[in-house]
């Protein structure tokens, strides 16, 4: 047994020494840039990149021992350089435990004025550094971070539970950043209006922290924000009305906060936004007709705001033909599924469970061509669920529709294939429909029942066939998301070491 894990094993070794070779070379070239002599780096410069590293790895760090030339032939892992006037300077500095040999944060870490020594920093990153609230909390520095506001353009410090306290308003002169991404430390506080003088932000991440209050509408005014996420805190109050000017807005995620109001109209105006997520409040008001106006809406999901109420009949769903997840679940959704969600031929995920929809589910919904997923369970829908058994066999529990006590399917009872057991293919939590149930039904009703049953199964075959070459063009989830991006790639590559592994 052990013997069969060798040739992967073997394998997975080559691809990493294959990519650590590339990545020395890489990291040679730069140091080459000035032969082998030793970059030159202003002295004040190189000091005050040991002291801010310092601040963070500890006392013991000798940066000038162990890293005598650090922009030139002792690279440190973490530290990037770009040279000015031809002398090297940071432009880039990535603090936590990315590689084995990163620099790695000391009990008491923190920040030290000497970080804003360095001229020309573009990129900071801390990431799981400050790891003790209660022991040694961190707070933002809120001192000088205008000495960097010409040249930093990205800030991300992430995984930080022990950096605590609030954002310091003085991280509004910073005119030039363009990414802000503090996801999962332990800040508080609300959120300071002047996040809104950062102009060129593209991509602000605030989620998974303890912020408080309401969104500040001066938000609206970053007009190339790209993506806004500020989910998993406990924000409240109304969406702000200005957010109708975050047009060029690709992805909303508020999800898991505790907004109320009503969906702002203006939301329409998001004409490029592929993602909305307001998942986890209390949003009221139902589901406004200008969301129609989000055409390019790849998933909305709007589950677990028990107060929103409202109907889906109201929504040209025609309109948002480029869904492809909508999650309506315990909503407070009144009236009946409309048959013009049948058309959103790109919907891999359709969520309706747990709220008070009545009617028949519309047949259609089954031949959806990417559908992979549909719950409607937990719902007051009534009649014949008029799917055919192969749907069901596909969809196992990725489809629901159990707790609508006065829904039933029309399978037959008894295998009617070779193939397919009934009894399987049943959908779970739904009774067949009764023929004692029925008047008029006779033994001869269940025959016709049954040989229609059949029928619909063999068209159902050829239609399943159809499916699966349909559902090569359905687009899978993570294409050009960037958060799902990474996730992407790390498939990609497991695939390819896979692919690897079957050839040899
Ligand atoms: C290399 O460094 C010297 C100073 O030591 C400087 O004059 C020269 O311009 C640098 N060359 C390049 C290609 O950066
Ligand atoms: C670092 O090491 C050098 C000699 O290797 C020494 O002169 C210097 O004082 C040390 N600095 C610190 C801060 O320990
Ligand atoms: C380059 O040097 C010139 C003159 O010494 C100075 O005015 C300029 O600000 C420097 N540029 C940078 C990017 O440091
Ligand atoms: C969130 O804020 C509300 C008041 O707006 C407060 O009642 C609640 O306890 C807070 N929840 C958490 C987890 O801090
Ligand atoms: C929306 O996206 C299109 C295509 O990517 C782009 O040309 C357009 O400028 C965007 N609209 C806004 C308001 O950013
Ligand atoms: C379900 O629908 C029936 C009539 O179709 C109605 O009498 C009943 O009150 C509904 N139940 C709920 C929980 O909405
Ligand atoms: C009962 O049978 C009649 C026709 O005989 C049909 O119109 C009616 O829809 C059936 N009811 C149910 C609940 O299937």
């Amino acid at each position: 047994m052990k013997m069969s894990f060798g040739p992967p094993l073997c394998f997975l070794i080559v691809l990493l020494l294959l990519s650590l070779s590339l990545l020395s070379v890489s990291c040679r070239g730069q140091e080459q840039e000035n032969g082998s002599s030793g970059a030159p780096m202003e002295r004040r410069e190189q000091e005050a990149l040991y002291s801010a590293i310092q601040g963070f790895v500890g006392r013991w760090w000798n940066g000038s021992d162990l890293y005598p030339d650090p922009c030139g032939w002792t690279p440190i892992q973490g530290v990037s350089c770009d040279l000015y006037n031809g002398s090297w300077y940071v432009s880039a500095l990535n603090i936590g435990p990315v590689y084995e040999n990163s620099l790695n944060c000391a009990q008491d870490a923190g920040f030290t004025h000497h970080l804003f020594e360095l001229k020309h920093l573009t990129t900071l990153s801390i990431y799981s550094c400050f790891l003790s609230p209660h022991q040694s909390p961190v707070r933002i520095s809120s001192f000088s971070w205008g000495a960097l506001s010409n040249t930093l353009e990205s800030v991300e410090f992430r995984s930080n539970p022990g950096l605590v306290g609030m954002i310091p308003t003085s991280i509004g002169s910073l005119k030039h950043l363009q990414s802000l991404i503090l996801l999962e430390n332990g800040l508080t506080g609300p959120l300071p209006l002047e996040l809104g003088n950062l102009i060129s932000l593209k991509r602000l991440v605030l989620s998974s922290n303890g912020f408080v209050g309401q969104i500040p509408p001066a938000l609206g005014g970053l007009s190339n924000l790209l993506i806004l996420d500020c989910s998993r805190n406990n924000l409240s109050g109304p969406l702000p009305l200005t957010f109708g000017g975050l047009t060029t807005l690709l992805k909303l995620d508020l999800s898991n906060n505790n907004l109320d109001g009503s969906l702002p109209r203006e939301l329409g105006n998001m004409r490029n936004l592929t993602l909305l997520d307001l998942g986890g409040n209390k949003i009221s008001g139902g589901l406004i007709e200008d969301i129609q106006g989000m055409v390019s809406l790849k998933e909305m999901v709007m589950s677990n705001n028990p107060t929103l109420r409202g109907e889906l009949a109201g929504i040209e769903w025609t309109n948002l033909e480029d869904l492809e997840v909508l999650d309506l679940s315990n909503t407070g959704l009144r009236g009946h599924i409309p048959e013009s969600m049948t058309q959103l031929k790109r919907l891999r995920f359709l969520g309706l469970s747990d709220n008070s929809l009545s009617g028949t589910p519309p047949p259609k919904l089954a031949s959806l061509p990417c559908i992979s997923a549909l719950y409607l369970n937990g719902n007051n829908l009534t009649g014949q669920l008029d799917f055919p058994g192969t749907f069901f066999s596909k969809m196992g529990r990725r489809f629901g529709a159990w707790n609508n006590p006065s829904l039933c399917h029309r399978l037959p009872l008894t295998p009617s294939s070779s193939s397919s057991s009934s009894g399987a293919d049943a959908p779970f939590g739904v009774r067949p429909c009764s023929r004692e149930g029925n008047a008029s039904s006779s033994s001869n009703h269940v025959g016709s029942s049954l040989s229609i049953a059949k029928i619909s199964e063999g068209r159902d075959d050829l239609h399943w066939d159809l499916q699966v070459e349909v559902s090569v063009g359905c687009p899978s989830r993570g294409g050009d998301g960037s958060w799902w991006g990474s996730r992407g790639k790390v498939t990609m590559a497991l695939v390819g070491v896979a692919l690897i592994v079957v050839f040899v």
